[in-house]
């Protein structure tokens, strides 16, 4: 199958876990894409009362478009399930996201959720995390320092650019720092190194935050839990 078909057929799997009257946070990228479009439908067909939570201004333009209930992270008083993507899953499920930009409302919505799955493609499931650079969310002042201080510790940064040349700027009007680590061998030391330099808003490593993966492989959708 196809990484795409992949894409679709987790994305599709996951609104099984989705039930009337539930708050969902909706991630962000190509996977969850399908996802949103699958409980757009389930939401239709079975006459559910579901609100959405949303983590970047791409989601909430495709759930509105199909009629999805949304409300701000700041309007709710829980959110029972958040369904999302990643750009790397450990077989401890750690992850690194942050490869759409948007890490940081990410890490929020899933740090007020009940659960967490992520889907993915089995592309994304690794030995050791690392290989997929790991995004820093940074505010612009002062990030060319951020960035002269994590080439000096070894960390191969890049601003991650738009296809014209800017830097990427994110919902949050950030700047995403990529750093070239190869691999990362104690990422909790990393997420914490990160988090103490000043202008770091977020960091793209997820620890302890999934509970369940579900991975599309040739033959269908595994359920990690
Ligand atoms: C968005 O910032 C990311 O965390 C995505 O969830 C992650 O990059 C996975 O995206 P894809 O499903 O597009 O691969």
């Amino acid at each position: 199958m196809k990484q795409e078909e992949l894409k679709k057929l987790v994305g599709e799997k996951a609104v099984d876990w989705v039930h009337n009257d539930m708050i969902v946070g909706l991630g962000t990228g190509s996977t969850v894409k399908y996802m949103v479009t699958a409980l757009a439908q389930k939401i239709k067909t079975e006459h559910l009362e579901i609100t959405g939570v949303v983590t970047s201004a791409r989601t909430a333009e495709q759930a509105r478009s199909l009629g999805i209930r949304l409300k701000s992270v700041d309007e709710v008083d829980h959110i029972d399930l958040t369904i999302d993507g990643a750009d790397e899953v450990s077989a401890d499920y750690q992850g690194i996201k942050g490869g759409g930009a948007a890490l940081l409302f990410e890490k929020i919505v899933a740090t007020n959720s009940r659960k967490n799955i992520w889907i993915v493609d089995q592309s994304k499931l690794v030995k050791q995390l690392g290989a997929f650079p790991l995004p820093v969310e940074v505010i612009p002042y002062g990030s060319q320092q951020l960035l002269t201080r994590f080439a000096a510790k070894g960390f191969h940064p890049s601003f991650r650019l738009t296809s014209d040349g800017q830097k990427v700027k994110t919902d949050s009007d950030n700047f995403i720092i990529d750093l070239h680590l190869g691999e990362i061998t104690a990422p909790a030391e990393m997420a914490t190194y990160l988090k103490q330099q000043v202008g770091v808003v977020e960091q793209g490593l997820f620890l302890d935050t999934v509970n369940t993966v579900i991975a599309g492989f040739d033959d269908g959708p595994r359920v990690f839990e």
